[in-house]
């Protein structure tokens, strides 16, 4: 469908880096649902570089999963370098790098879309991270810090410039946060911009969105987040766009099994917040987005979520 330097992806519907929700057991249910690729959640090059077990929990990977993107946050070159060489020792794809992420413990530090504010510092950030690897490294970025910087073509352009083999553009300002509509006319302009892929963000909520996204802006990829979240389906062109409570029992009941089988030590508070999203605004999903927040074991979630399985038609 489209290629990210040397990698070749079959489905252009990629899963965005979530932190907290995008591990190794919901990234292979995506895949399973078709992604054509899924980005880890951003790791920090500090962690990399004190080889924190935190961060290296991180890391955790199956071949089963691949294509697979991990995604980098830092704000100094050279450690961000080192970061990259130390993630080229794992079996994965692609690196990524966040410019994009608005939280104030990030920009504090001068990582994340703060990034945007120092297009030079970012230029170095790009060309550390392309020659500490082999993989093709991709950048995540926003429309601009503000309405009155709207800076993503010419960021884009650096980018490209710098060695990036494909660019995310997530729709917003660093001042939009997560709020109003994103405005995908700058993923066009950007697409225009640049030779390299690009991969549109913001707002893809159905399958349905994420096609319309590819035909009004012409992007390569369409990456999406909260739209996954309680629906991995959504990466598939075949499942419903408003399923049963029986098919989202048996997509649950399979993301459950692969967090028994790859990270059964996931606290329970992270398996309620992926579990409690497959039954939200669903009819008859209160009653069993109730019994999920009540559970405090991974095995009683568990058993739980069965009894309902054989009830349902
Ligand atoms: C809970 C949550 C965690 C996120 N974590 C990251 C992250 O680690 N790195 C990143 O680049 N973006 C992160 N994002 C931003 C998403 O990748 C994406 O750009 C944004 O949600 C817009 O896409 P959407 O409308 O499809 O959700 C996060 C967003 C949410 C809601």
């Amino acid at each position: 469908m489209f290629s990210i330097g040397t990698l070749n992806l079959d489905n252009p519907f990629i899963l965005a880096p979530l932190a907290g929700y995008s591990d190794l057991a919901f990234r292979l249910q995506c895949r399973e649902f078709g992604a054509g690729l899924c980005f880890s959640e951003m790791i920090s090059c500090h962690g990399l570089h004190y080889r924190q077990q935190n961060t290296l929990d991180l890391l955790r990977t199956v071949l089963t999963e691949r294509p697979v993107a991990m995604q980098l946050f830092g704000s100094e070159p050279e450690i961000m370098g080192e970061a990259a060489t130390i993630l080229s020792e794992y079996p994965i794809d692609c690196i990524d790098i966040n410019m994009g992420c608005p939280a104030r413990k990030v920009i504090k530090k001068g990582a994340g879309c703060y990034l945007m504010k120092l297009p030079t510092l970012a230029a170095k950030i790009i060309r550390a991270v392309v020659q500490g690897s082999s993989l093709p490294v991709t950048v995540k970025f926003r429309s601009g810090w503000d309405h009155k910087s709207i800076t993503a073509c010419d960021f884009a352009k650096m980018a490209e410039d710098n060695g990036a083999a494909a660019i995310t553009v997530h729709a917003r300002t660093w001042s939009d946060g997560f709020s109003g509509t994103a405005d995908w006319r700058i993923i066009s302009q950007v697409k225009q911009a640049v030779s390299i892929p690009v991969i549109g963000n913001g707002d893809v909520q159905s399958h349905g969105d994420g096609l319309r996204m590819l035909a009004e802006t012409g992007c390569d990829g369409v990456m999406i987040g909260r739209g996954a979240l309680g629906a991995p389906w959504i990466f598939s062109a075949d499942a419903p766009e408003n399923p049963s409570l029986a098919f989202r029992l048996a997509a649950l009941n399979r993301h459950l099994a692969l967090i028994a089988q790859h990270q059964p030590d996931t606290p329970p508070s992270q398996i309620k917040n992926h579990a409690g999203r497959y039954f939200k605004g669903v009819p008859g999903g209160a009653e069993i987005r109730r019994q999920i927040f009540s559970q405090t074991s991974f095995a009683s979630l568990e058993e739980v979520i069965s009894s309902y399985s054989p009830v349902l038609p």
